[in-house]
């Protein structure tokens, strides 16, 4: 843009255009939709040989599960024999009993041992898996996404669903699958030995299911109320530690403790009102164990034993195998919350993991950039209009122009708030325009790999944004093939080379978190020095002086004149 026509397109002369031509502009978006919607979603991240380890255990669980019920046969066998009057022939016919004992102890030993490693194996491998793909996923999410979700507590959710996951996969999933086997086991053998108690065992079933899944459904609302208050009251922590000088300067300490404790209440409010739900349904679930145990006593007691249906040794088979059933129940429903709660967060871990990108999908190579962009020879904004997905209300460019050549430095000159910075974050592609285009040698912006486009890019903020590592690993900014040389040179050419050869350990001086060891002066021509590293073929300052003191400003300044000739 010539200077001369740069202020008035940026205060917006021009009408805008029909809003749906503006619309169109969104030329690079990617449809995904999150869809597993069951117990499956838990095992999202596994391989298929961890999934094929996995399916191992589970089939060893449900084998344990199943010979529980075994002992139930064996103790009827021991009261059986115990009728015997005969001592000697009471410990005769014991011995084998005993023996059978010890094997199913011994089979269930093994079976427990075996579950257990390739389960908490798998959990693992998934929970290792979880966190690097989301470290990629974070980083691969458009800029915009980061304008409607706060990144310190999407860290601390993130964090909590995957431990909530792999506690269910390594701790939770086999014994529900063993408990829900013992139940079934305990059941089938009731019926066989006597099918009419084990009917109106079934009978009480309903009841079981009902509160079963009120419980379910409320704990799963309150895990994910609960991480998002949490993750709330967390990034209120973190904004206040990550800015504790200005707290502490403003004597702001206890008023961020206060707003912290607002943030908690609403999950204790929360907590409260869900816990009298689950109240209720627990309390339902123990109406359902005495329905289960009673019911069948009385019946056995009067009818069948009057009946003669079923001699006593087969009532107190069925009974103990209940008993074993009953058991194996109490502990699945024991531990459904907590499959409720891994389901609620895989989902959530999966929804983030499809969130949508409008920039670019997610790539693990760099796109190329076409022959005709191998050097930057013009840019062009062609009638832009663009607002905000935050502020859809607001535009902040509409139809505005300019045209850039190779060789030619141009500034944006506007009031406070007229869209420069934003214009800068055009060019960089972390917005897509609304409405017109932005061209680079005739090429729309949105259709130019954005990876491989923001390479021949430097850039440096209106507030330098520095990591918590040494000098040298800043100014490289995670690029290996930048060598110390030409870190030294960017330095140089920064005019931040003497001090930093002034400091303790010279370039490899930890600079501390955000660059907080360095003055607002250093921090800004180190930001500097790390675009030139780059050897850019076009250089953004987006008003590198403004969060400067006069004498610091004077120094950016004299490095930028000596840059811009
Ligand atoms: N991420 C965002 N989400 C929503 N609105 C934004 C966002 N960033 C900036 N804005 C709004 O867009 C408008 C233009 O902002 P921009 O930062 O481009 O102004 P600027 O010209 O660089 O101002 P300054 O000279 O103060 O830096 C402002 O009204 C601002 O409030
Ligand atoms: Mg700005």
């Amino acid at each position: 843009m010539s200077e001369n026509d740069a202020l008035p397109v940026l205060l917006g002369q021009h009408p805008v255009r029909d809003l749906q031509d503006i619309e169109k502009g969104q030329l690079c978006k990617q449809e995904r939709q999150p869809s597993e919607d069951d117990i499956a979603v838990v095992t999202t991240h596994l391989k298929y040989c961890e999934k094929v380890v996995l399916n191992f255990g589970l089939v060893f669980a449900l084998a344990q599960g199943a010979s529980t019920p075994a002992v139930a046969w064996f103790i009827a066998e021991a009261v059986d024999a115990l009728q015997a009057r005969d001592p000697d022939n009471v410990m005769k016919r014991m011995g084998p009993i005993l023996i059978k004992i010890g094997a199913i102890a011994l089979i269930q030993f093994l079976l427990g041992f075996l579950w257990q490693s390739c389960l908490a194996w798998a959990a693992a491998k998934q929970s290792k898996r979880w966190h690097l793909s989301f470290v990629g996923v974070l980083l691969s999410l458009d800029v915009s996404w980061y304008d409607e979700h706060e990144p310190a507590g999407v860290a601390a959710k993130l964090e909590a669903d995957i431990n909530n996951v792999h506690f269910f996969m390594s701790k939770t999933l086999g014994f529900l699958i063993a408990s829900f086997a013992q139940f079934m086991g305990g059941l089938v053998f009731a019926m066989i030995t006597g099918w009419q108690l084990a009917l109106v065992v079934c009978a009480t079933i309903p009841i079981l299911l009902f509160f079963g899944h009120l419980l379910g459904k409320e704990i799963a609302q309150q895990t994910i109320d609960q991480q998002r208050d949490f993750a709330q009251a967390a990034t209120v922590a973190e904004e206040s530690i990550m800015a504790i000088r200005t707290v502490a300067a403003f004597g702001g300490e206890g008023k961020a403790t206060a707003r912290f404790e607002k943030e908690l209440l609403s999950a204790k409010l929360g907590g409260i009102r869900t816990g009298a739900k689950i109240g209720f349904a627990a309390g339902g679930l123990n109406l359902f164990y005495s329905c289960f145990l009673g019911l069948p006593l009385l019946f056995g007691g009067h009818y069948l034993l009057s009946h003669n249906d079923v001699n006593k040794t087969g009532m107190v088979t069925v009974i103990f195998a209940m008993c074993v059933a009953v058991s194996g129940l109490i502990s699945f429903s024991g531990f459904l919350p907590i499959l409720a709660k891994a389901v609620a967060s895989a989902k959530a871990m999966k929804q983030m993991m499809a969130a949508e990108r409008v920039i670019e999908p997610p790539l693990h190579t760099m796109g190329e950039l076409p022959d005709k962009l191998q050097t930057i020879d013009t840019i062009e904004f062609k009638s832009v209009s663009f607002r905000y997905p935050t502020r859809p209300e607001k535009w902040v460019l509409q139809n505005f122009s300019f045209r850039v050549e190779k060789g030619q430095k141009i500034a944006l000159v506007g009031e406070s708030g007229c869209g420069k910075s934003t214009t800068i974050q055009l060019l960089e592609r972390f917005y897509d325009p609304r409405g017109g285009e932005v061209l680079v040698n005739g090429i729309q912006l949105c259709k130019v790999p954005v990876k491989a486009w923001r390479q021949l890019i430097g850039y440096v903020g209106q507030e330098p944004v520095l990591f918590a590592t040494s000098a040298m690993k800043n100014i490289k900014a995670g690029d290996d093939s930048i060598s110390d040389e030409q870190v030294m040179e960017a330095a140089k050419g920064a005019q931040i080379y003497e001090t930093l050869m002034g400091l303790p350990d010279k370039f490899e001086t930890f600079v501390g978190a955000g660059g907080g060891l360095l003055s607002g002066g250093q921090r800004q021509r180190l930001a500097i020095a790390r675009a030139l590293a780059k050897s850019p073929q076009l250089l953004l300052l987006d008003e590198a002086t403004s969060a400067l003191d006069n004498e610091s400003e004077r120094m950016v300044q004299e490095t930028l004149d000596s840059l811009l000739g």
